[in-house]
């Protein structure tokens, strides 16, 4: 018996590895984290199969929702949204089962920030203009921050910022943030990226509140950071015509030395 934690990916059905889809048909008890895993998924469960919405439960009702599946020798699909290395949760449970000696694997799934860089149609490291993407939130009710892990600290890298879980604070992101990055540096909000109801914000952070509207709230994304302009940028040596590469090379050993297209 293992408990195969899977994770769901952004909202789109199909936005869920074949690894992940395979796994729910093969477990006959079903655990999803029902306030952002997408109900579709669970059409992949066999006939029969008891499926469990965790989002009304506590730590200890879960773990014991798994020791009964573990009893009866059944194993578990265990679904939360996104990716499973960034706020899902896994660890906490990881750490009990594994003191019950419950054996355990990890499906990864798509995380919120690349689904909202896939609808912005953005890359959100490009040269000359940010190469880190820093996923981060603010402190919430039940969360706070370590010491250092302040938007300030993480603006003054100019990198690409992705952070989640703090649309309400937004007032706050655009006072710490201007700073660094100046009232003209582009900001973007999306909105339940991939989800059919999806919103997409574009602004600075001098008119992005401005943008905001009740309609949006909880499941959005703030990406900042000069990147999201998509211009001024250098293109990258990988395609350029004079660097070798490994692929490509251009030295004295490459097969392709010497070689040039036939044009007509
Ligand atoms: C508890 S975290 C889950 C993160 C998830 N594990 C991941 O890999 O992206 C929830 C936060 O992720 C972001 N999020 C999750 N799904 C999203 C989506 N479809 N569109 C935009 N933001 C999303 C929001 O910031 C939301 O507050």
């Amino acid at each position: 018996m293992t408990v195969h934690f899977i994770g769901a990916g952004p909202g789109a059905p199909d936005l869920l590895t074949l690894r992940g889809r395979d796994l729910i048909a093969a477990c006959p008890v079903c655990l999803y984290a029902g306030s952002l895993v997408p109900e579709a998924l669970l059409a992949h469960c066999p006939d029969g199969a008891r499926i469990v919405n965790t989002a009304p439960l506590t730590l200890d009702q879960i773990i014991a929702e798994i020791r009964a599946a573990h009893a009866a020798g059944h194993n578990v699909a265990r679904l939360h949204s996104g990716d499973l290395s960034v706020w899902s949760a896994m660890g906490e449970q990881m750490r009990r089962l594994r003191a019950e000696g419950i054996p355990v694997s990890v499906t990864p799934g798509v995380p919120a920030f690349a689904a909202a860089a896939a609808s912005l149609g953005a890359e959100l490291t490009l040269p000359g203009l940010a190469q880190s993407v820093v996923l981060t939130r603010t402190p919430g009710r039940a969360s706070s921050m370590p010491e250092g892990e302040t938007l300030a600290n993480f603006a003054a890298t100019g990198a690409t910022l992705a952070i989640h879980l703090s649309i309400q604070n937004l007032a706050r992101v655009v006072d710490d943030l201007t700073p660094a990055y100046g009232t003209d540096c582009p900001v973007a909000i999306v909105y339940r990226a991939s989800w059919p109801d999806e919103r997409i914000l574009r602004g600075t952070l001098s008119d992005i509140e401005g943008q905001l509207d009740d309609g949006i709230q909880r499941t959005a994304l703030i990406l900042v950071g000069p990147a999201l302009a998509g211009e001024g940028f250098e293109e990258s040596c990988l395609y350029a015509v004079d660097y070798d590469r490994r692929y490509r090379p251009s030295g004295a050993d490459s097969p392709w030395s010497g070689w040039t297209p036939e044009r007509p």
